[in-house]
């Protein structure tokens, strides 16, 4: 059967979705809209409810191919928590997989969306399932590491092309074949081809006309003309008599002949290809058959990553409209309460940090009382230094949320 039109709205999720009981200690996921978006109701998904666990929960449909039919498959994640190392992606199984017991080797057809750990390290997979093996994209693709939901889309047409768009708009696209060793090299280099020898790949050389001219100083030291071979110089006892050598006055350095493009320049020399026998073309590249699973099996760190908006269809145009439908017309206004939410979390953060200072204070105050009927003469300066460097921690430890704070806006 052919690919239908899935859409996921997550009401009565739990009679839908089966957790996994592979492990005892799955993480659990909760429905919530989390601390900021666009619509209460609407922007309720399913989000990562504790920090670092693997999670495994999923949902079964009627088992569909999508053998010369697009298949497209669509969400939305908002890493709400600021998310450091984690997944964000779904999953595709077979009808065969055993939801009670799906981990993370369960095997799967597709994985697609964002995964990421550490500074720099942010893609989006698509890892897709050939001949047994799976195959990760190797064209980078950036995801988005902000706090705002974004719509991640994957499209894998009949004809072997395919889409990634984030937030409706392409960000990359191509030929399978291209874009996934699933098949060796359509071209390979020529093995008998070799480079000739009188091949000539210099740019520049020498001007082989160019003479260096006859009265060419390139003597740096020369003998002292004012020298005189002393008296009593005796040639058998000392040898041949050398005068002192001086500075040449005139000396012009080494001469060089300019240098001049090369009139029989080639270029450089490419090899040349020809048709790998080993290629052959596989018109069913990506053709999955018993679709029947979609999953979410992640790892997070820190968790309160939210899912929402599965879509599985056989229709672009219709997913577009979907995303524009759902997380289009509201993350503006998600946006603009993520900003205040911030701004008010900041506040926060400021008043507490104000707050400890203060009880430092308080409690430095204390020593220093004490200190001072101790031993007076060493405590003059001692405490306060103890004190200033107090208030530089505060102060740096302060700024380094701070820091923080702004990296992550310019990120956005
Ligand atoms: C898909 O297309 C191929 C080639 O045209 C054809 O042989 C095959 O029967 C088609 N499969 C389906 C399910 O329509
Ligand atoms: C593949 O199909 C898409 C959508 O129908 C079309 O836009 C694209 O030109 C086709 N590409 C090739 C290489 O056939
Ligand atoms: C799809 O599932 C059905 C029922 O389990 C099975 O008979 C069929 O062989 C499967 N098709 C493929 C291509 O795996
Ligand atoms: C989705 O929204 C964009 C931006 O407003 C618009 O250009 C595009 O035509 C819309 N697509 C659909 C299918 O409605």
């Amino acid at each position: 059967t052919s690919v239908p039109i899935l859409h996921y709205f997550i009401y009565g999720w739990k009679k839908r979705w089966v957790e996994s009981k592979h492990r005892p200690d799955y993480g659990k996921f909760q429905l919530t809209a989390g601390k900021f978006y666009g619509d209460k109701e609407k922007d309720k998904g399913l989000q990562t409810s504790e920090d670092a666990k693997f999670y495994a929960l999923s949902t079964r449909f009627e088992p569909f191919s999508n053998e010369n039919e697009t298949l497209v498959v669509q969400f939305s994640v908002k890493h709400e928590q600021g998310i450091d190392c984690g997944g964000g992606y779904v999953k595709l199984f077979p009808d065969t997989l055993n939801q009670e017991d799906m981990h993370s080797e369960s095997e799967y057809y597709v994985m697609f969306g964002p995964d990421i750990c550490g500074f720099g390290n942010n893609k989006v997979q698509v890892i897709l399932r050939y001949q047994g093996k799976y195959h990760e994209n190797n064209k980078a693709i950036k995801c988005r590491i902000n706090k705002d939901t974004h719509l991640y889309t994957l499209i894998i047409r009949p004809n072997a092309t395919y889409e990634v768009k984030i937030d409706n708009q392409q960000v990359a696209a191509g030929d399978l074949e291209d874009d996934w060793d699933f098949l060796p090299p359509r071209k390979i280099k020529d093995p008998y081809a070799r480079k000739p020898r009188k091949w000539d790949e210099r740019l520049q050389i020498e001007d082989p006309e160019d003479k260096k001219p006859e009265d060419w100083e390139d003597f740096e030291y020369i003998p002292d003309p004012d020298a005189k071979k002393p008296d009593d110089w005796n040639e058998e006892m000392d040898g041949e008599w050398e005068g002192p050598l001086i500075p040449n006055l005139n000396y012009q350095g080494q001469w060089k002949p300019r240098i001049i493009d090369n009139p029989n320049y080639q270029g450089e020399w490419i090899h040349p290809e020809i048709d790998n026998p080993k290629y052959k073309p596989d018109p069913t590249i990506c053709h999955y058959y018993n679709i029947s699973v979609l999953g979410l099996d992640l790892w997070q760190v820190k968790s309160g990553s939210i899912f929402d908006n599965f879509l599985l269809t056989n229709d672009e145009e219709f997913a577009e409209e979907v995303g524009n439908k759902t997380w289009g017309i509201r993350k503006d206004v998600e946006t603009q309460w993520r900003e205040l939410y911030e701004e008010m979390e900041k506040r926060k953060q400021e008043e507490e940090a104000k707050k400890t200072k203060e009880k430092e204070e308080e409690r430095e105050d204390d020593i220093w009382g004490i200190e001072e009927e101790g031993s007076e003469e060493d405590s003059a300066e001692t405490p306060g230094n103890d004190r200033q460097m107090k208030e530089d921690e505060a102060e740096s430890g302060f700024l380094g949320k701070n820091e923080v704070r702004v990296d992550e806006k310019d990120e956005l």
